[in-house]
């Protein structure tokens, strides 16, 4: 059972302290107590409280607002995104979702963004410095994206920019401000990815967009609109994210160079740094949902 607190100040997320030193600040709170008042909610601290939370069964993601009416569009594909879904039309979902993953198609594809890997790596000059951001983060996760749903390596770029801006769309329902290039951004995803569908149809590859779309549970499969939704979302979930949170798990490992040495020592290791990574210094530190 969680007591909310009485009478803690209202802490603020982008307030100086936390920008400055994050770290520091959650210690200095996490010695006043387990949850702390902020705008629209509360931030939970303590690994004791979060375990209680989770327990909610109707725990989901929660946007603090947007206003449908900026763009109905927009809005509808929100709710057509897993991150907004939860129960059972969540749960149905992820069922089709993971049948599509499954083993064979995810072994199929590692060596193939392993070879997106390497092309990067092999670019970089033999000596001298090299530019992490911009020569590995940046270009590796967009271009995951050719292997992953056969997508033409000439449409990249453009795809990316659509992922860029179209992930503004949260932002832009809040504040009001960029919605139209937002929404075009996101249409033309979602027409781009319509004529591949309507290409796969008539030739169905190995890729995860096939597979997502040939997937069937008990005779249930995505409709269109859930395909094309899944699809973006994916994109857009996998690309961002990965290319900002690359270079805090690289910081995390250069500042603690013995834990690098063991890492370098056996590669083998590399899921737990990663793991360890996104534990340490995740890019999303703290995202609100309603318990
Ligand atoms: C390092 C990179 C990534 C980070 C930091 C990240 C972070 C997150 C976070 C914080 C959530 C929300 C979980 C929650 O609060 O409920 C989430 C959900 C999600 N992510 Fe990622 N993600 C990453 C990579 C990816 C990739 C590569 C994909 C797909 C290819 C992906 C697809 C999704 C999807 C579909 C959801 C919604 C899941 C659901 O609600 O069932 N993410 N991610």
């Amino acid at each position: 059972m969680i007591t909310l607190p009485a009478s803690l100040p209202l802490v603020d997320l982008r307030g100086a302290a936390f920008v400055s030193d994050k770290y520091a600040e959650i210690a200095r709170l996490r010695g006043l107590g387990d949850l702390h008042p902020v705008q629209g909610g509360h931030v939970c601290l303590s690994q004791e409280a979060a375990v209680e939370v989770l327990k909610c069964r109707d725990f989901r993601f929660d946007f603090f607002q947007i206003d449908p009416n900026e763009s109905p569009y927009l809005a509808a594909s929100i709710e057509h995104e897993l991150l907004n879904m939860h129960g059972g039309p969540h749960a149905r979902l992820q069922k089709i979702v993971l049948a599509a993953l499954r083993d064979k198609v995810m072994e199929g594809l590692r060596d193939q963004i392993r070879g997106v890997a390497e092309a990067l790596i092999d670019a970089w000059p033999d000596k001298g410095q090299v530019d992490f951001c911009k020569d590995f983060a940046d270009p590796y996760p967009a271009n995951v994206l050719g292997p992953m749903f056969d997508l033409p390596y000439a449409d990249i770029d453009g795809f990316d920019d659509w992922i860029r801006i179209g992930g503004r769309k949260v932002d832009a329902l809040q504040s009001g401000e960029g919605v139209e290039a937002v929404e075009q951004a996101v249409r033309n995803m979602h027409g781009y990815l319509a004529d591949m569908l309507a290409e796969r149809r008539k030739n169905p590859g190995t890729d995860i967009f096939s597979e997502l779309m040939l997937a069937k549970i008990d005779g249930d499969q995505l409709t269109e609109t859930e395909l094309l939704s899944l699809v973006g979302e994916m994109a857009s979930a996998g690309v961002d994210t990965t290319r900002s949170q690359l270079p805090l798990i690289l910081e995390q490992l250069l500042m603690n160079p013995d834990q690098f040495a063991k890492l370098r020592a056996d590669p083998s290791r590399a899921m737990d740094a990663v793991n360890e990574g996104m534990r340490i210094a995740p890019l999303p530190w703290a995202l609100p949902h309603r318990a």
